[in-house]
């Protein structure tokens, strides 16, 4: 729109028309948050749950209410920093939705009769180190592909479990446009990254890890939480290893030199690991088998979360096709 001129390259023009769209798109599909959420609680009525999973919920949903604040601030830094005016675009009608989805998280968890409590270190961490770094890549990857995916995560579980009807049905609003969010790192980052030096490229491996280091940190200390709304920690990691290799499979169509198993990726499977072990039964392995576990998984000599999860899903699917008679084996 800006700048299409012929000595621009194809592909530059290619990805300013998708930064641009992002904008229109988030145009189109505004929704108004004082009305959706007083339809969705006329429909249902004011949410109601038992106190432990009101207890529960609140305690996940307060993180997200002050993610979405710092969503909010760090979108703004964005549109600010951001040159080129397509992202610009892109960020400023990000800033508009993380602004709607702060106060209507806010509404939502007073309709639910809890005060927002403030948040624990390790999430608070995350999003300080987004927001306070300078450096626009690591800007990016915290917020972009690290927040929204650890968002779209939860939002992704949560909503399958039906846990509370008004907060089902409000979180595929916030699904719609944190998705578009992700939209803005995967046009922007592998460019910056191709640019890079090696010693930058390091750098910027290791922030990615501290980040992803703390967000598990962050699950683990909401891990009784999790448990009383009936969610399995480990397919929160699992959606949310899913979701980054979706990630990285639109980075490789863009820069096929992307790289396919970096090692930060591989000590972060491990850590995994390490602090949500499979357990045998209800018994969970000994420190030092889990240790081995960890560094099994780090070396690829056996799966991880992603492909244990992965090829339970896939059985499950099996299953399904086998007691409904589809697959042509007879059913049970
Ligand atoms: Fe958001
Ligand atoms: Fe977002």
């Amino acid at each position: 729109m800006f700048d299409l001129t012929a000595n621009v390259a194809d592909r530059e023009a290619r990805r300013a028309r998708r930064l641009e769209s992002i904008y229109h798109v988030g145009q189109d599909r505004i929704w108004d948050g004082r009305a959706v959420l007083a339809d969705l609680i006329a429909q249902h009525g004011a949410p109601k749950l038992p106190e432990r999973e009101r207890r529960a919920l609140s305690r996940i949903f307060s993180i997200i209410m002050w993610g979405e604040l710092a969503a909010w601030k760090i979108s703004a830094q964005l549109t600010d920093q951001l040159v080129p005016l397509e992202p610009k675009l892109a960020a400023a009608s990000q800033v508009h939705d993380e602004a709607r989805h702060f106060y209507v998280m806010h509404d939502y968890l007073t309709a639910l009769g809890h005060k927002p409590p403030p948040m624990d270190f390790w999430s608070r961490r995350v999003v300080e180190m987004t927001l306070h770094t300078k450096d626009l890549t690591k800007k990016l990857l915290g917020m972009q592909l690290t927040i929204e995916t650890i968002a779209l995560t939860i939002f992704q579980r949560v909503r399958e479990l039906e846990v509370e009807p008004v907060l089902t049905e409000l979180l595929p609003f916030y699904e719609r446009d944190e998705a578009r969010h992700v939209g803005l790192g995967i046009q922007m980052l592998p460019q910056l990254v191709a640019e890079m030096s090696y010693a930058e490229r390091i750098d910027l491996a290791v922030f990615h890890l501290d980040l992803y280091g703390s967000a598990v940190m962050s699950l683990k200390s909401l891990e009784p939480a999790l448990e009383s709304i009936g969610v399995d920690p480990r397919s929160i990691l699992a959606i949310g290893f899913r979701k980054q290799s979706d990630i990285d499979t639109m980075f490789r169509e863009e820069f096929p030199s992307w790289p396919l198993d970096p090692p930060e990726k591989r000590v972060f499977a491990g850590l995994c690991e390490l602090l949500f072990p499979v357990k045998e039964g209800e018994v969970t392995p000994s420190r030092r088998a889990r240790l081995g576990i960890a560094l099994d998984v780090m070396r690829r000599k056996r799966p991880g979360v992603l492909e244990i999860e992965a090829e339970k899903r896939a059985s499950r699917r099996t299953d399904n096709l086998n007691r409904a008679g589809i697959n042509g084996s007879p059913a049970e």
